[in-house]
């Protein structure tokens, strides 16, 4: 069975095919680096038009490079949010179009739950695991008990830690995507010169704070001399912002883990997420599993980050537990995993 996979919250424009032996028969991204670059963020409107413009073409080329054709397609999936809503409808209309007029059936993805589920496309990890979601829009930790089945055991109360990626790398002038670029200057950088910040360290529970430390590096910005800042300046400066993430990510992880302890001695952490592409923070909480006596699964990182072929997994998942949805469904801009997810909580509109 095989599923095509369309991902538009955000601003990639992605499209994939896979199928349900796990196997990528294609994966097509296409970045709108050029179109936000000049606003150093991504701006919902162009996003939304440059979804509109590439989605045609990034759909033909997933179907023709997985060489396959619509005969061997057996349903079709969209992101149906939580996202940028314009995009999101872009995609979802697409995606409905599609499955009508080739008589398919179509089933809403929600963009966390093709994060939360890459994993089991990449590793073949069973139910239940602990996972660490870490995106430009959530940082949270949840026990994934199944499909469709997620219990939070933390969130962040203000900034995602993508955002503070992002944030940073606009204070030091890196321009966008930020992570990608404060990971490259950090290589370079001395992680002990500024002392940043391990927020919420020590405190019970599992949430997450980013918006302190992200004043923090503002502020360390503001003390250095005068004048445009050095190299030296700016590889320190993200060599020591990304330590205090990965520090905090493992702490309030650690914690995450004794909970999930308490239900299942052993089992798979798993982290997934744009930031979990981030190479120093996937080596830090690999080691973490492995002290805590956790297996541990991270994706590639061209599957950490926004793709189509987590949204067709997705759908693979869901369609053979028969989880379909009508042509009416509704794009839904906010679409928390777990049903107690407060309102307010995690309110970054990216995913
Ligand atoms: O999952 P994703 O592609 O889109 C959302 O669903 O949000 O995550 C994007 C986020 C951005 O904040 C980006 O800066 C961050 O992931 N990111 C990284 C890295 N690559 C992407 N953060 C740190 N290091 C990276 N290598
Ligand atoms: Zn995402």
């Amino acid at each position: 069975m095989r599923v095509l996979g369309i991902e538009t919250s955000c601003d990639e424009t992605a499209a994939a095919v896979v199928s349900d032996g796990r196997e990528v028969l294609s994966n097509v991204v296409h970045q709108q680096l050029a179109d936000h670059q000049p606003f150093a963020g991504v701006v919902p409107e162009v996003a939304a038009r440059a979804h509109l413009d590439q989605v045609g073409r990034v759909v033909q080329a997933a179907l023709d490079q997985s060489g396959v054709g619509w005969d061997g397609i057996d349903a079709v999936a969209a992101t149906a949010g939580p996202g940028l809503i314009g995009g999101v409808l872009v995609g979802v209309m697409t995606g409905k179009a599609l499955a009508a007029a080739r008589g398919l059936p179509f089933v809403a993805v929600n963009h966390l739950e093709a994060h939360a589920l890459t994993a089991r496309l990449t590793d073949d990890v069973a139910f239940p695991y602990l996972l660490l979601l870490v995106s430009g829009g959530h940082c949270q930790l949840l026990v994934v008990e199944g499909v469709g089945r997620y219990r939070r055991l933390g969130t962040t109360i203000d900034d995602a830690v993508g955002e503070a990626f992002d944030k940073t790398a606009k204070m030091l002038g890196l321009g966008y995507p930020g992570g990608p670029a404060v990971e490259r200057a950090a290589r370079a950088g001395d992680p002990t010169r500024f002392d940043l910040p391990r927020p919420l360290k020590g405190r019970a529970g599992c949430d997450f704070s980013f918006s302190g430390l992200k004043t923090r590096v503002r502020m360390a910005i503001e003390g250095l001399p005068p004048g445009p800042m050095a190299d030296t300046d700016i590889t320190d400066l993200c060599a020591s912002f990304q330590a205090a993430v990965a520090d905090t990510l493992a702490e309030r992880t650690g914690r995450a883990i004794e909970m999930f302890q308490a239900d299942h001695p052993a089992g798979t952490l798993v982290v997934a997420g744009g930031v979990a592409a981030n190479q120093a923070i996937r080596a830090r909480l690999q080691d973490l599993a492995a002290k805590r006596g956790l297996a541990f699964a991270v994706p590639a990182p061209a599957l950490c980050t926004d793709n189509g072929a987590m949204v067709a997994w997705a759908g693979v998942e869901r369609f053979r537990l028969g989880l379909t949805d009508g042509l009416d469904f509704r794009p839904r801009p906010r679409w928390p995993l777990d049903p107690d997810a407060p309102k307010a909580i995690g309110a970054g509109v990216k995913a």
